[in-house]
């Protein structure tokens, strides 16, 4: 059995959390000139009404919110159903990240990386699932990262909410595939926005917003799973996964300076 693809973009009703800059914004600047329906949301409303000023009229819906506040997620997709009466593709960008290393552990950015990049998505996901399977139809898109595979440097929380984000769309992956809703696990690589716009060091393989979604519009639109990216460097990361922890671990130490 293989998981729905959605041939055209057009007319679809998709919500974008986390559209107002990076990958969220060339994904929703992309699905907006694809002649989407394009619910838009993160907390920085100008930004948000700045993407929308590209659109056509009543093509996008500007819904602020925090994905860590269960309330404001469950008004914003009130009011989508209210106006469109569902989505047909949740495509959930948002995430945060600072580095962390052990030596300066501080639980409280722990806590807030987990709540925006683990809980956020969860809270979307219990939203809109009893609407995808009443209609036995929908696409769940959840942004993860490489930095989900195996254990990085200077990831100590960042790391664990990708991580679990991957066992997460597994999991959904299993329990949807026999109900007609495709699940999209994304796994980019270094993106150049204002998230990577803080590292100090050479990004390896690093790619442009636009061509982060492309390569997620495209693996969605073809059924995908498992969208990972670029590949030259997400290949390698898996394959990194499968080698005994004494050679995972001696390769990160002698080529990630960071
Ligand atoms: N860039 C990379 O190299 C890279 C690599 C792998 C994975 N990723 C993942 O890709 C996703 C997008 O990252 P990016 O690089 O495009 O970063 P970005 O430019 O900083 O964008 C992050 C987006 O998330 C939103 N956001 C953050 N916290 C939020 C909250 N509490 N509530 C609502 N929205 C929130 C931001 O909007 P507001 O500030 O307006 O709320 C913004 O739209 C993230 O999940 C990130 O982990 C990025």
């Amino acid at each position: 059995m293989k998981q729905k693809g959605l041939s055209s973009f057009s007319e679809k009703r998709i919500w974008v959390i986390g559209a107002s800059s990076g990958i969220g914004e060339a994904c929703a600047r992309a699905l907006i000139a694809a002649g989407a329906k394009v619910a838009l949301s993160s907390r920085r409303t100008d930004r948000l009404k700045q993407i929308a000023a590209s659109a056509q009229n009543e093509q996008t819906y500007i819904l602020p919110l925090d994905v860590t506040n269960e309330t404001q997620l469950q008004d914003a997709y009130q009011a989508i159903l209210n106006s469109w009466g569902g989505v047909d593709l949740m495509l959930f960008v948002s995430g945060v990240y600072t580095p962390l290393r052990a030596d300066d552990f501080d639980i409280r950015v722990a806590e807030k990386t987990i709540d925006a990049n683990l809980l956020g998505p969860m809270r979307a996901v219990a939203l809109i699932l009893p609407e995808m399977l009443r209609k036995h139809s929908g696409h769940i898109a959840i942004v993860g990262s490489v930095a989900g595979y195996s254990g990085l440097p200077k990831a100590l929380a960042y790391g664990p909410s990708k991580a679990a984000i991957i066992n997460f769309c597994e999991n959904l992956y299993y329990d949807l595939l026999p109900t007609g809703i495709s699940v999209h696990m994304i796994s980019p690589g270094f993106v150049a926005t204002e998230a990577t716009a803080q590292n100090d060091f050479e990004m390896p393989a690093l790619i442009s917003a636009e061509v982060a979604a492309d390569e997620i519009l495209t693996g969605i639109q073809k059924g995908e799973f498992d969208i990972h990216f670029p590949k030259r460097f997400s290949r390698f990361l898996k394959f990194l996964r499968i080698l005994p922890y004494p050679i995972y671990f001696w390769i990160v130490r002698r080529f990630v300076k960071i």
